[in-house]
């Protein structure tokens, strides 16, 4: 554990990759108030340079259960929803799935956008969650709109209408993230569900996708990116594999288009993602690596949670416990208020993380 005042290794590598400080350096404690300003400067930062904004509003929102069903051996009820959007006079609808033990207390539970709908499926261990003690609201994102460069399909084609994206306007992130918050304005309709501990989780692109849901939207009690990397949780300077020159030339879509003018040009951003990882606070956030994920960069991962204590030191919270080195194999930091671990193996989303993550949540929550 580092000394006050003292620049640790970890601090040095930060002020050498040239991260800056979130807030001004001059004091040293804020109030939440203070933090609500500042947070949506940043918010509004990184939508405009990097993520986008959705250029339209919800005029109305109506869920309907379209199916239900018994599952793990009858101690789980797995429900399938329609969920349909009204923007004036035009409409867009979506499925996504609840997963809730069938005891009489109220439940945490995640919302998960995943690749598929398949319940369980190799990303999710539904079973063992439920049998955690937790509910799964999860949701298929290309049921949102597709993985692609086309605009014209599900929430896209009501966004744009066929018109031109703006260099702010929404990419495909934002979207899926969008869909995550209307999956959580469901949960607020169950009575069995436990809405001061929602969290909201994914892994890589969808990882991106939880942290701009948490930033954005504070019912999450905790914010979890599993495995997130470039453009996620992985601070951009410096950082090794995947750069925003090839996430942006492979995935144009998953953008705003303004963000494409940071190619090979990091250093000019006027954040770096460890912002993002803030902007979750005072809320719980965790970032969760892969050890042979060199593309997501765990280093780079577990820099943006030293660099983003920041702000939850300052508004008197613990931030994040963690020793001055860079993570090994085996690494679980759940003392503080940002969560962190580093397991064995490829870019997936393992039984392990799950495991990992529902530690930490049941000694958040206390449960
Ligand atoms: C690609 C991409 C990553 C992304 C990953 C995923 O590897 O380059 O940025 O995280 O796909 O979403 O699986």
């Amino acid at each position: 554990m580092y000394q006050k005042g003292v620049q640790t290794m970890l601090e040095s590598i930060l002020s050498q990759r040239g991260i800056t400080k979130i807030w001004d350096c001059s004091k040293q404690a804020y109030s939440l108030d203070q933090w609500e300003k500042r947070r949506v400067e940043i918010l509004t930062l990184l939508c405009r340079e990097e993520y986008g904004f959705i250029p339209c509003s919800l005029t109305s929102l109506r869920f309907d259960v379209v199916e239900d069903k018994q599952y793990c051996a009858g101690k789980v009820t797995l429900s399938k929803v329609l969920a349909t959007a009204e923007f004036g006079d035009k409409s867009f609808s979506f499925p996504f799935y609840t997963s809730i033990p069938n005891g009489k207390q109220q439940y945490p539970f995640f919302v998960f956008p995943n690749f598929r709908d398949a319940i369980p499926n190799r990303c999710f261990p539904m079973e063992e969650i439920c049998d955690n003690g937790f509910a799964v609201l999860s949701f298929c994102y290309q049921d949102v709109t597709s993985d692609d460069n086309d605009f014209s399909n599900g929430l896209a084609k009501i966004i744009f209408d066929g018109r031109e994206r703006k260099a702010d306007d929404c990419g495909k992130l934002a979207m899926w993230s969008w869909a995550a918050s209307r999956v959580m304005d469901y949960a607020e309709t169950l009575p069995n569900l436990d809405l001061s501990k929602a969290v909201v989780v994914g892994v890589s692109r969808l990882g991106m996708t939880a942290l701009l849901t948490g930033a954005l939207d504070t019912r999450f009690a905790c914010t979890i990116a599993n495995e997130s990397g470039c453009s996620g949780a992985a601070i951009s300077r410096g950082k090794k594999g995947e750069r925003i020159k090839d996430i942006y030339n492979r995935f144009p879509q998953w953008f705003c288009e303004g963000y494409k003018k940071y190619i090979d040009n990091e250093q000019n951003l006027p954040f770096d993602q460890h912002f993002l990882v803030a902007a979750v606070a005072p809320r719980k956030v965790y970032v969760a690596s892969a050890s042979k994920d060199w593309w997501s960069d765990p280093d780079s991962e577990y820099l943006s949670c030293v660099a983003a204590s920041e702000v939850y030191e300052k508004l008197g919270l613990s931030g994040f416990i963690h020793p001055d080195r860079l993570p090994e194999v085996g690494d679980a930091f759940h003392e503080g208020d940002i969560g962190y671990h580093l397991r064995d193996g490829l870019h997936d989303f393992s039984r392990e993380d799950w495991l990992y993550f529902m530690r930490f949540l049941k000694r958040k929550f206390k449960i």
